[in-house]
């Protein structure tokens, strides 16, 4: 006999980056990093408050963006229900929405209460993730070559037939020129690399790696997701400065330690969710009509391992009667 079945919080997540979606795509191409983000971030607080959750924000807009809401540590949810860690990425590729450009997603995940990794002061990772075909194949600390030909190894393919992402820092001049030499294919992204993690994940998406450092929060983000996909994800901070390397020496992190997808996130039980906000190849961006939009999520559970797709019909006649968040513009 097995358990009854069990509240899938995903299934509220999705309506979390739906609205954070619909909010922040209106902003698509205006050139307005910070209105967009403040959309996201309104509207996801909004919702994640109507949750029966007892939340606190391990991973919060970071410093980076100096964010007035969805702070470490604040306190979300009715007070009611499990307690969980909450993730957020309200926007990850503010840049990309303010130019029109594709691979916006906004993102949340949950965890049980003290299982999501606190990055501290550290804002930067090493990261290398692969989806479930390659899982356990890949070492951070090997030569970007070896790690290729374990992934072609393990697909039963060959270097050649690989892509990776990578996002087009002048920080991977090198590691760009390792995976050229190595013979596979590269996808350049300007940014979004939670969405380039979960695309190695996704089988459609042509992706098979992503190497290369990105944010230390959408390395938790990215874990949470390739935990309920089965896929694989190792980091280690990459301190800007000798002076935050010491600050996180101080605080009780060794910046040199190796972090697996256990580390990253330790829970059992997580629930992730991106709806996409532009048009990108994991997530069709919000489509606004002039009655309504429709949103396209992925929400997933690390327990049952179970993937949904969600399309979503959003009506303004109805919702507008009641949302207090106005994402119908002429109202
Ligand atoms: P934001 O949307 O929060 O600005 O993050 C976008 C992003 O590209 C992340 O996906 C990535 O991890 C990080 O920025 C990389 O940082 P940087 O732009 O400083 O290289």
């Amino acid at each position: 006999m097995g358990e009854k079945p069990s509240r899938n919080l995903a299934l509220e997540l999705a309506r979390v980056t739906e609205a954070a979606s619909l909010a922040a795509g209106r902003h698509m191409g205006r050139g307005d990093k910070e209105g967009g983000d403040r959309a996201a971030v309104d509207a996801m607080r909004l919702v994640l408050n109507s949750i029966d959750i007892d939340g606190v924000i391990v991973i919060g807009e970071g410093e980076k963006d100096h964010a007035p809401m969805l702070y470490n540590g604040e306190r979300l949810g009715s007070g009611n229900g499990p307690q969980v860690d909450i993730a957020v990425d309200p926007i990850d590729g503010t840049r990309l929405l303010a130019l029109g450009l594709g691979n916006s997603i906004a993102t949340v995940a949950l965890a049980e209460r003290g299982s999501m990794f606190r990055p501290g002061p550290f804002v930067y990772m090493d990261k290398i993730a692969v989806g479930p075909g390659a899982s356990g194949r890949v070492d951070l600390d090997a030569p970007v070559a070896d790690n290729l030909k374990a992934v072609a190894k393990a697909k039963a393919a060959d270097v050649d037939d690989l892509t990776v992402v990578i996002l087009d820092r002048p920080r991977h001049e090198q590691l760009i020129g390792e995976v050229r030499r190595a013979g596979a294919r590269i996808a350049l992204i300007t940014d979004g690399d939670v969405a380039g993690a979960l695309m190695t994940a996704w089988p459609n998406s042509g992706i098979d790696m992503l190497v290369g450092i990105g944010g230390a929060p959408e390395g938790v983000l990215a874990a949470c997701a390739l935990k309920c996909m089965g896929g694989e994800i190792q980091a280690r901070f990459r301190p800007r400065s000798s002076e935050e390397a010491e600050l996180g020496r101080r605080q009780g992190y060794d910046p040199d330690r190796r972090l697996g997808i256990d580390d990253l996130v330790a829970g059992t039980d997580v629930f992730f969710a991106a709806t996409g906000i532009t048009d990108g190849q994991l997530l069709n961006g919000v489509k606004y009509s002039g009655t309504g939009a429709t949103t396209h999520s992925l929400v997933m559970r690390s327990r049952s391992g179970t993937i949904r797709e969600i399309t979503s019909i959003h009506k303004w006649e109805k919702l507008m009667t009641f949302s207090q968040i106005d994402y119908d513009l002429r109202t």
